[in-house]
């Protein structure tokens, strides 16, 4: 049943191509960005909310941090992501024009399911969840849904269900901006187009895996590696440094490239692998000068760019180029990669890929 992988968490990130085509196949066979595709009464709900909460835990909570992003720049909505586990516990201000969003792969997480009930015991009335299980307990509570096709999810590191995740998230923020008046019918057919080849991004991009296979390698016996990117990239950059711990057992952090001099850079020197998320955004520029700081420090650099990127590989600086820089989906092709890092490393280390110590799949308690 692995199909010639050797672990879940292999097969099941070499299966996003797959997960996201149909995870976008009902929204892609409208022709146009509908509201449906988040249940019938969507329009209504969408088009009445003054603002979006996302809640959710772990690696579903890094998807909400990148939709918050795309929310308030494409649809212009003021948008907050919250740790699931925060937001039950401490005193929010309710606002009932406030559509909250819950994404969860299991449906079943404890903290996220009850932060949703707190949120409607707060007067909360719009709700939408995100979820890949679509019996769960979530779903249910929800009055709109999204479900996600990643399909069955064994690997315990959370890989296809978040980069589905992500493509949810990007549809609301479209729809959202859509029903705002802020789309053209131009724009709409072109982010309806090049949803439609993402799939073949998340090909091409796998077909790096050997390049990544050499950083993995010189990056196992390492104690300790950053993550940095800026903007919708700040995100993936957690999410990277997430899978790495999670199944490799490296300690591994991630910054927003900016705070590098209020502390981190400290850490900073020959022993240190930082590994940066660079695309050709307009944050570049700013990137590139908190990774001299980096070099400046004797630190080793791994870069994710894109293919016509002007930064060049030296000595200390390992480079990987993705296919083509892709706008909104960058930070869905950039998390691939990163998969790929913690997982060669922890086929290095020989640690348990799929069964990382410590760890369960659905966290049904609190
Ligand atoms: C990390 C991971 C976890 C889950 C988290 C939430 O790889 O899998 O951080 O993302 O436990 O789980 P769900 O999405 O099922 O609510």
């Amino acid at each position: 049943e692995l199909g010639g992988y050797r672990h879940y968490m292999q097969k099941e990130i070499f299966e996003q191509p797959r997960a996201l085509a149909e995870t976008l196949e009902e929204a892609l066979s409208h022709g146009d960005l509908n509201p449906t595709i988040f249940g019938d009464h969507a329009s209504n709900v969408l088009s009445a909310i003054d603002s979006v909460t996302i809640i959710a835990c772990g690696t579903s909570y890094h998807a909400a941090m990148v939709a918050r992003y795309w929310i308030e720049s494409v649809a212009g909505i003021p948008c907050n992501a919250e740790v699931a586990s925060e937001y039950r516990y401490r005193d929010s201000v309710p606002n009932p024009n406030a559509l909250i969003v819950t994404i969860s792969q299991s449906g079943e997480t404890a903290d996220t399911l009850a932060a949703l009930k707190h949120a409607k015991s707060l007067g909360h009335v719009h709700s939408l969840s995100i979820c890949n299980a679509p019996e769960s307990a979530l779903v249910r509570e929800s009055g709109l849904r999204f479900l996600t096709r990643a399909g069955p999810e064994i690997g315990v590191a959370s890989t296809k269900a978040f980069t589905t995740q992500l493509t949810a998230l990007l549809l609301l923020a479209l729809v959202l901006g859509k029903l705002r008046g802020r789309i053209s019918a131009a724009q709409e057919t072109a982010h309806l187009d090049a949803l439609r080849h993402l799939p073949a991004m998340v090909n091409q991009v796998l077909l790096l895996e050997p390049q990544i296979e050499l950083w993995a390698e010189r990056m196992a016996f390492k104690q300790h590696a950053l993550f940095l990117g800026r903007g919708l990239h700040y995100p993936i950059a957690m999410e990277g440094a997430l899978k790495l711990k999670e199944i490799s057992y490296i300690h591994a952090e991630a910054y927003p490239a900016g705070e590098l001099k209020h502390g981190p850079l400290a850490l900073v020197d020959s022993d240190m692998p930082v590994v940066a998320i660079a695309p050709n955004d307009a944050l570049l520029e700013k990137l590139k000068s908190n990774l001299q700081e980096v070099r400046a420090r004797g630190g080793e650099l791994y870069v994710l760019a894109d293919q016509d990127s002007q930064m060049q590989a030296q000595e200390d600086v390992h480079l990987i180029k993705l296919p083509e820089h892709a706008g909104l989906l960058s930070p869905i092709l950039h998390t691939v990669p990163l998969q790929l890092l913690a997982y060669h490393a922890a086929l290095q280390k020989g640690t348990d890929v799929d069964k990382p110590r410590n760890l369960a799949k659905s966290v049904t308690v609190e």
